[in-house]
């Protein structure tokens, strides 16, 4: 009898996924279903971006390309980190990935050791965690709580470190609760990590998408911190799988080596189109998309306090609320599932993102516009007086 890897169980399906299967079916049944789950919004990359992918495909310009991506793509995105946040990053040290979700599985692959334990925010990304795992280590999730912006407290930080604990993973702006770090507090994380002997990365997938507070990159820190980026987000490139890694120049050779064995090389039909997403065109689209989330974030913020449901610390980027919603069940993905069924209003319920506490939260991600926005809350309103 054939048998699976052990670590297959380890592995948590997503509990989104019951979610969004009932609401294709509701969907498909006629109902109409407004979609608040899913990590992407309603747009698609901008036009000129397409066409540039088009032509690519048109031109033959669809074979492998060198492992750690185009070398003017590396260049295009080293010049957009020193026009936007005033950093020189060499392009030796940009590694273009298939997707964030490449770069992290790489990350996982070059900075932890088998048996090794790496610390990071409850709740945070799910898969971070799975993706240790696929290399024999696995994550300890740090209890974060609303009231301090669902940030790891870092006066506590060391204490956590074990013999075993190999480095710290931060996002920001992050998944699922909006949160964005200031520059003092990667900071003072760095010095932490740094006196702990660990490795530090900061996941900038929610990059450019930033409402409050200061929009930066950790390499602004130390170019010894890891990051990771995608063109899935700021530029809603989701489907044509493009990211990267930044990585210290001592980490550049063992980064492509890795790039080489686990992916030969990033779409290359993507990696010519996003050529194009750095030209001041498409930042203009990106930057009124951006202003366009602006406001269906405060609909949303607004719209929620009306339901009794106030967010302790107003997410400041990304395009998810994180909300308790423990005064009305104690069992959000019950919930999320008979909202769904009564009021065709789909959530992601937080035991995804984390362990503590999970159950009393759901993710709102502002995806629709506001007027269907607008709508969910008054369903939901609904749901929560019937
Ligand atoms: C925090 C975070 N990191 C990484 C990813 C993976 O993104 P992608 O592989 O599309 O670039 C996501 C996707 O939602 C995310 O939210």
């Amino acid at each position: 009898m054939q048998t699976l890897a052990k670590r297959v169980e380890q592995i948590a399906p997503f509990q989104v996924m019951a979610v969004m299967e009932r609401a294709k079916h509701l969907q498909a049944a006629g109902e109409d279903v407004i979609h608040l789950e899913v990590g992407e919004p309603d747009f698609t990359a901008p036009e000129v971006v397409n066409e540039a992918g088009i032509a690519a495909i048109r031109e033959g310009r669809t074979g492998y390309t060198a492992a750690t991506g185009l070398p003017e793509l590396r260049q295009a995105i080293s010049e957009f980190y020193l026009e936007r946040y005033k950093v020189q990053v060499a392009p030796e040290r940009i590694v273009v990935t298939p997707g964030a979700s490449g770069a992290l599985l790489l990350l996982s692959s070059l900075m932890a050791e088998v048996g090794s334990e790496v610390l990071m925010p409850d709740p945070c990304y799910p898969c971070n965690r799975h993706f240790l795992l696929q290399v024999g280590a696995q994550a300890r999730m740090l209890e974060c709580l609303s009231e301090h912006n669902f940030e790891i407290d870092l006066d506590s930080l060391a204490s956590h470190w074990q013999a075993q604990t190999t480095g710290l993973w931060l996002a920001s702006p992050a998944n699922p609760t909006g949160s964005v770090l200031a520059k003092d507090y990667v900071v003072k994380a760095w010095d932490i990590v740094q006196q702990q002997g660990g490795h530090m990365l900061v996941d900038e997938i929610y990059q450019g998408l930033v409402f409050e507070g200061e929009d930066f990159t950790a390499l602004s820190v130390s170019d010894d911190i890891f990051v990771v980026n995608s063109f899935s987000k700021y530029f809603a490139m989701t489907g044509w799988r493009l990211g990267w890694i930044v990585v210290p120049e001592w980490a550049i050779e063992g980064a492509t080596k890795l790039a080489q064995n686990l992916f030969i090389s990033a779409p290359s039909i993507a990696q010519y189109a996003a050529l194009r997403a750095f030209q001041p065109d498409v930042l203009a689209e990106c930057e009124q998309r951006r202003q366009t989330l602006a406001e269906r974030r405060m609909t949303l913020l607004k719209g929620l306090e009306k339901l009794g449901l106030p967010i302790a610390s107003a997410p400041q980027g990304a395009f998810y609320v994180y909300v308790d919603v423990s005064s009305i069940t104690t069992d959000a993905m019950q919930w999320c599932l008979a909202l769904l069924e009564q009021e065709f209003v789909a959530l992601t319920p937080g035991a995804d993102f984390g362990m503590k506490d999970a159950h009393k939260y759901v993710r709102f991600a502002y995806t629709c516009d506001c007027q269907r926005i607008e709508q969910a809350l008054e369903r939901i309103a609904r749901f929560i007086q019937a």
